[in-house]
């Protein structure tokens, strides 16, 4: 069986002290308090304008968290579907308005299987949690089977030509927030990168009772390049990418790279090109 160098380096992390956990997405008090830390701003005006401009009704938001965005779609009448590994995260998505019009789903790319949508998406860099490469692989391949021809794939990762994880400092990044659980100092610390994979910690310190939470990370970041190739490779045409949330073409310095990718074949691609 071909070795998978992402998956060796996975392996690595773990044992390097670095037991990556993401607590921000799995412990009840920071999964509370993530929509104070990550409301949507130019990118949910940019994600609800593209939605709204490919023309689709059945739409499913792989990764959707607290459901920011998935709620915010229900509200205007697509019909959603909402998938994250993240049970903590999925009770506050299941709190908001219109949660009783989306199905929600535990779990990851599995979940679409046997469902038909027109559309799927993942927003706010879902795509770079596919730290190796046979996870992206088994997650498009699973995108691929729940779109019709001529569905859509529609997402974003960071760009690692800019190298923003340089910028993950407590200086660059701290923010003093005023939460549902009253104020909250967050930071990123950047930690290491090995390959694609960006190890980081994110802090939140609790002024009310001084507790102090840590998220051990893990991202890839996957260049252009990578990205198109593999959407190729299992039966997608990139139709369009973006490279910031004014809807700029994406170029080499672009800090994002926003993909709208299109199913063109009926039948799955089986290997690489
Ligand atoms: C940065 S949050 C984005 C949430 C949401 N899409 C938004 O825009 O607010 C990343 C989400 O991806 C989820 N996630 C991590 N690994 C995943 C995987 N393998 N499959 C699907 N979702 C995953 C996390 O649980 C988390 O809720």
């Amino acid at each position: 069986m071909p070795i998978d160098k992402s998956d060796i380096l996975e392996s690595l992390s773990a044992q390097n002290n670095h037991m990556v956990g993401y607590t921000e997405f799995n412990h009840a008090r920071l999964a509370a308090i993530y929509d104070a830390f990550n409301s949507l701003k130019q990118d949910g005006a940019f994600w609800l304008k593209t939605i709204a401009n490919l023309g689709v009704q059945r739409i499913a938001d792989l990764g959707c968290g607290t459901g920011l965005l998935t709620n915010q779609l229900a509200g205007l009448g697509y019909q959603m579907t909402g998938i994250d590994p993240a049970v903590e995260m999925l009770l506050i998505a299941k709190r908001k308005t219109h949660a009783d019009k989306i199905q929600w789903r535990v779990g990851s790319s599995e979940q679409l299987l046997g469902t038909r949508h027109q559309l799927v998406i993942m927003t706010s860099h879902v795509a770079q949690f596919f730290i190796t490469e046979s996870a992206w692989e088994a997650a498009l391949r699973d995108i691929y089977q729940s779109l019709n021809v001529g569905g859509y794939l529609l997402f974003d990762s960071r760009n690692p030509v800019v190298k923003p994880w340089e910028q993950w400092n407590k200086a660059s990044t701290y923010r003093l927030i005023n939460t549902s659980e009253g104020n909250v100092a967050s930071w990123i610390v950047w930690l290491d990168k090995a390959a694609a994979s960006v190890k980081y910690d994110i802090h939140y310190l609790f002024e009310s009772d001084k507790e102090h939470l840590v998220s051990h990370n893990v991202l890839v970041f996957r260049d252009k390049d990578q990205l198109v190739s593999s959407l190729e490779c299992n039966g997608f045409a990139v139709r369009k990418i973006y490279g910031d949330w004014h809807g700029t073409e994406f170029c080499q310095n672009s800090s994002e790279i926003i993909v709208l990718a299109e199913k063109i074949s009926k039948n799955q691609p089986g290997t690489k090109k």
